[in-house]
């Protein structure tokens, strides 16, 4: 029988994050989406006039969950909540509890969902560089691009829970419940997209360890001194914030059967952060960045590859960046930065 009663509708956590900030305006634009946005912080005033739905509230509430299913029929949910990496290391098991439980609580709506409307839901997981680990930066010299199966031995408790949760989304995909009479058919659709450092030029993120780079940025616009917290030489992957929303709604919208992985590595550019501080300086001429490492963040940083293999994202939905790192700072972030503190 149609549900004719609840309203269609796509749920995003953590929506007034970064991501999310940029994620809700292209859902809005696109339109034909009733968005339900979600965040322990109150919604920003601008995000709220692009959602039907907005509710602060934890992700953990488990009564919070159970109304919203009563009231809506989710089609899709992008599960953006987390602590990031720096964050999660001053409060390891809080962040257990949301990057994990939080997670295992939206999987359960998602069957749920699945279950009543008789096809899988879409839940679409920003996953990160965070979950690869090097013991030493000479391996990480020698590794070049890693593929996803490589090296995945996070240090972090963040890079832990994300990397668990790519395998719980993997076995709600494909493996619920495998061993019942009624074994699921309609399952839930998890598509999750290992993202490297993002940098955007309107929001600066918090509680991340690949923060220097945008912060470096975001400072030397304001005429601020920025003491960066790796060394010179620290090279990780970047993308600007535009590719990564581009990348998370290609892949919700390809074909499942194009699909030969629930995770995939992207990314577009590696500078290091020396090369960054040049390129700010460049645009920025009176801008005072230093560098004054913090071993123990310099750690998590070493133990994340330089670059990343992205050729399955490629092949099976098309990813293709655009902007390279020319094109993102002098097309995007500086002239964006620019107007933002003027
Ligand atoms: N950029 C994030 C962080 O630094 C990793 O996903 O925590």
């Amino acid at each position: 029988m149609p549900d004719t009663i609840r309203t269609p509708a796509t749920l995003v956590t953590g929506a007034n994050g970064e991501m999310g900030h940029g994620l809700i305006e292209r859902l809005a634009e696109a339109g034909g989406h009733h968005i339900i946005a979600m965040d322990v912080r109150p919604i920003d005033d601008a995000l709220k006039a692009l959602c039907g739905t907005t509710l602060v509230g934890d992700i953990l509430d488990s009564r919070l969950l159970e109304r919203l299913a009563s009231e809506y029929q989710i089609r899709a949910i992008y599960h953006l909540a987390a602590l990031l990496s720096t964050r999660a290391e001053f409060t390891p098991e809080a962040a257990h509890r949301v990057n994990v439980e939080g997670t295992m609580s939206l999987l359960k709506l998602a069957i749920e969902q699945s279950r009543w409307q008789g096809a899988p839901v879409q839940f679409l997981f920003p996953s990160s560089i965070a979950v690869y680990g090097f013991p030493s930066v000479e391996a990480k010299r020698r590794a070049g691009k890693v593929r996803e199966h490589e090296w995945t031995q996070p240090v972090t408790m963040y890079g832990c829970n994300k990397l668990y949760c790519e395998h719980l989304g993997r076995y709600y995909t494909r493996h619920y419940r495998q061993l019942a009479a009624d074994a699921e058919k309609a399952a839930v659709d998890f598509r999750s997209i290992r993202f490297p450092g993002l940098i955007s030029a309107v929001t600066v993120p918090s509680g991340g360890t690949s923060d220097y780079a945008p912060e470096m940025l975001h400072a030397a616009a304001q005429g601020k001194p920025y003491p960066c917290f790796v060394r010179e030489d620290v090279r990780i992957p970047f993308m600007a914030m535009p590719d990564a929303i581009t990348a998370l709604l290609s892949l919700q919208a390809a074909p499942l059967a194009r699909l030969t992985q629930t995770v995939y590595n992207i990314t577009s550019f590696s500078p290091s952060a020396g090369e960054i501080r040049s390129i700010v300086r460049g645009a920025f001429p009176g801008s005072d960045v230093t560098f004054l490492p913090d071993d123990k963040r310099q750690a998590i940083v070493d133990s994340w590859p330089e670059d990343v293999d992205d050729s399955a994202a490629r092949r099976d939905w098309g990813f293709a960046p655009a902007y390279d790192q020319k094109r993102a700072f002098e097309e995007y972030l500086i002239p964006t930065i620019r107007r933002r503190y003027r």
